[in-house]
Parts: C-alpha cells; structure tokens; sequence
C-alpha cells in the first residue's frame, strides 16, 4: 500500500516513521517533508502543496491512505476536496475544523453545549475590547479569532500588555499585525478569563461514530526554562501525562470530548479525524477546554507516536472505515520525552541556513524527528523555526530526560535554542 501524508514538521516525520513500520505500507510520500524525510530512503518528498495538485497525486499514484498533519490544509478543505475525488483521508472536513480555525466558533460552541472552558467575550471593535480589559483587570487572556501557529494567544499578566496584544491582533497587516495572524473575515479578538491550573494535551481519534483516546501528553508552549518568555508552538513534550489520572481522564471523556463529538453530529458536522482537547485541570481535578485542535499535536505527536505499538495504518483505516470500536491500541509502558531544538530567532524571526551536525543514527529508544531543515547537498540545514525533536523512551521521567540531552548535546548548529527542563512538573510530582 502506498500512504501520503500531508505536512512537512516534527509530527509529519514522526506519522512517516510510524506508517513505515507497518507490514502492509510499502510506500509513503510526504509533501512537502523535510530534510529529515529526504535523508530517509524509505521516504519520498513530493514538492507539492497545491492542494488539487495533490489529490491528482494521490489518484495517479493510487495511494490507498492520505493523513493530513497540519491544521492550514484542513481549514481549508483538503478532506471535502479529497472525498468528492473518491480518495481516502483522515481529518475533518472543512466545517468541522472550525473547532480550531475560529475561537469565536469553538468558544460558542462550547458554550451552546455546556462544554467546561473560560468565561469569554468576542470583539471586532477595539475600543470595547480595551474597555473590557480595562473593566476585568489582568491576569486575562487575548487571543486572535483565525490561525497563527501558536503565536495568536498572549497571556496578559498586566493591563499595558493586554492593551498593546489588542493593538496588535485588531490591526491588520499594513498597520502592523505583528503577529501574523490569519484573520477569518473582519479581524477579531477573543477575550478569556484566565484560568490556574495545570495544562495536558488529550487527543482522540473519531471515526463520526467511535471514539478512541490515545495516550496523554503534557507540551511545553514556552520558549524558555521555567515556563517563561514568549509563547510558541512547542518546545518539547512527554507521555503520558501524570496530571491526568483515571478519574480526570474519565471526566474529560465525560464532560468535554462525547459532548463534543455529539453536539458536532447534531449540529449537522461529523467530526472525523483526531480532535485535540488543551485542557487546564485545576487542583481540584476539573478539566477546562482552553482550546480544541482538529489534528495531533506537534511536538505530542513525536512521544506519543514512540510509545504506540500498534499499527498506526491499521488504526487509520479502521478510523476511515467507520470501525474504530474493533480497535485496542497496545502502548509502551515506558514514558516518551521529546526536547524541541528551535533555530536561533525563534519564534518571531527563525534565522535559516545554518548547518546541523552530530544527530545521531536511530536508536531502539532514540530518534530525532526533523522539522525546519533542508538539504543543500549534502549538507543539512535549519530551514524554519523548530528545528528538531530529539525522542527517546525512558523507565522514569529522570531517566527519559538524562537520555534525551545525551542525545540532544550530541547536535550541533549555531544559535540553537532549546529548554533543559522539559518533563520538569512530572519529575517535581
Ligand atoms: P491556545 O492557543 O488557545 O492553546 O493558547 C496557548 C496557550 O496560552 C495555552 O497553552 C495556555 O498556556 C495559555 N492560555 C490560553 N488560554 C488561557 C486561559 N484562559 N487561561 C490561562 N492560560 C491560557
Ligand atoms: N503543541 C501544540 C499544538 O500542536 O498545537
């Protein structure tokens, strides 16, 4: 069988990996992938992103299976494009992405269905918006209602830093939206009660039928040890999740995903595909939406795919079959920890071009997925703002971090940025 899989970071390499170890994949195509992906000779880089260009690629080439990483390609259809060919993908169509590519409709999704998550208000004027900060006080939460790869949410712990992310997120480019947002129609932001607590990542796999959760993950947004500086896409990530113990696993099926997947189906969307519920679990043990995403997480993706022993393409097709209920998912015992290695300037200005060397060959409990890099050559370069996710399995969370920097001090390019504390709240536990 002949797989393509749509993306070209961390997460897309570590699903490339996967699909490769199974007996029934001989083939994957991934466009565009990456210098990672072109090393591998059991890969193929297809230069497309166009995305009828590639579902005339996936007709020619008979693929029997496309799995789409990113969140942009689904928010803009390629499932509805794929399915009106007769071509088998896993994600959600277009509409039922909105669950990630607006907050505005997620937020008032949520709230329709009694879905735990902040308290909010949505503005397009900017003079209400500041008006509200102003009227609720800091700590409060600003986030822009379209896609911006993680850098559309700024935390304000003060007044002066809300007012200024408002400026920001309502200007549009010639003003000087700083943050690169992808506005939906007329620029908005959502504005959030913040919420204390601790965060975890639980993503589950929906057939529009069934639903399967896989093992929990806890991400790293920030870019700096400690949990400071600014947000990013992720710099590093581990499985499971400590914080998600039995019972709060049980509520968050409960109490967030099952209404989810049957408020969609009422409201006339299936949603098919992985939903990603962020959560923040507060201390008493109640889980609350601070977002959904309609695809894996990346860097989760990297740790949680280590420790499925499963065979991911049988998954697949069973989620495309509608037959996820014949589905147990077999896992590593161990834990998987993930560090992010991002290129110098990241994340506003990610520098490109500098050369990476020492990564070490895969290991049975090592292996650094690719993300920014290219190959000019022979040589290997940085080419985007998260460079590398260094994987490994460990016995404790101490142990799976000792070998992790082992790994990671191995590599070198210049003005490498990475955290040295990553699994910290599952080693203070
Ligand atoms: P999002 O893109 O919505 O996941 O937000 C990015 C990050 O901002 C989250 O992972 C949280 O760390 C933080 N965040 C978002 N919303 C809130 C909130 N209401 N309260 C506290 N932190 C938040
Ligand atoms: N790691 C967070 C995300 O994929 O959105």
């Amino acid at each position: 069988m002949k797989v393509l899989v749509i993306g070209g970071g961390g997460r897309e390499h570590a699903f490339a990996w996967k699909l490769l170890q199974s007996s029934r994949v001989q083939t994957v195509f991934i466009a565009p992938g990456n210098g990672g992906t072109a090393l591998d000779p059991r890969l193929h880089n297809v230069d497309i992103t166009d995305l009828a260009e590639l579902a005339q690629f996936a007709a020619a080439q008979k693929v029997t299976l496309t799995v789409v990483g990113p969140e942009t390609p689904l928010a803009a259809g390629v499932v509805d494009l794929f399915r009106s060919r007769g071509l088998r993908i896993f994600g959600p169509t277009r509409a039922a992405a909105r669950l990630e590519s607006s907050k505005d409709f997620a937020k008032a999704f949520m709230k329709r269905h009694g879905i735990p998550t902040a308290a909010y208000e949505s503005f397009t004027d900017a003079a209400a918006a500041h008006a509200h900060v102003d009227k609720h006080g800091a700590p409060i939460v600003i986030k822009a209602d379209g896609l911006a790869a993680g850098k559309g949410v700024v935390v304000a712990m003060s007044l002066d830093e809300a007012h200024q992310a408002i400026d920001w997120m309502l200007a549009d480019d010639a003003a000087g939206n700083k943050l690169g947002v992808q506005h939906n129609d007329t620029p908005r932001v959502v504005i959030e009660e913040f919420l204390e607590g601790e965060e975890a990542s639980f993503i589950v796999v929906c057939d529009g039928k069934h639903v399967l959760s896989l093992a929990t993950s806890q991400d790293h947004k920030r870019l700096l040890d400690d949990d400071k500086g600014p947000n990013t896409g992720g710099m590093g990530a581990y499985s499971p999740a400590p914080v998600v113990t039995p019972n709060v696993h049980a509520r968050v099926m409960q109490e967030i995903i099952m209404p989810t997947i049957h408020g969609m189906a009422r409201e006339g969307e299936t949603f098919t595909g992985f939903l990603y519920a962020g959560l923040m679990i507060d201390a008493s043990g109640q889980p609350r939406t601070v977002e959904f995403n309609c695809r894996m997480g990346d860097p989760e993706t990297q740790p949680i795919l280590m420790r499925l022993k499963s065979d991911l393409f049988e998954l697949l097709m069973h989620a495309t079959d509608g037959t996820l209920d014949k589905v147990e998912l077999e896992w590593d015992r161990r834990i998987a920890l993930g560090v992010v290695m991002a290129a110098a300037g990241y994340p506003l200005s990610p520098r490109k071009g500098d050369e990476i060397t020492g990564i070490a060959p895969e290991a049975p409990d090592a292996m650094v997925f690719h993300a920014g890099t290219t190959l000019d050559g022979n040589r290997l370069l940085t080419s985007g703002g998260r460079v590398l996710c260094v994987t490994v399995l460990g016995d404790s969370f101490k142990l799976a971090q000792q070998r992790a920097y082992e790994v990671v001090r191995g590599i070198r390019f210049d003005g490498a940025q990475y955290r040295g504390d990553i699994a910290h709240r599952a080693i203070r536990r």
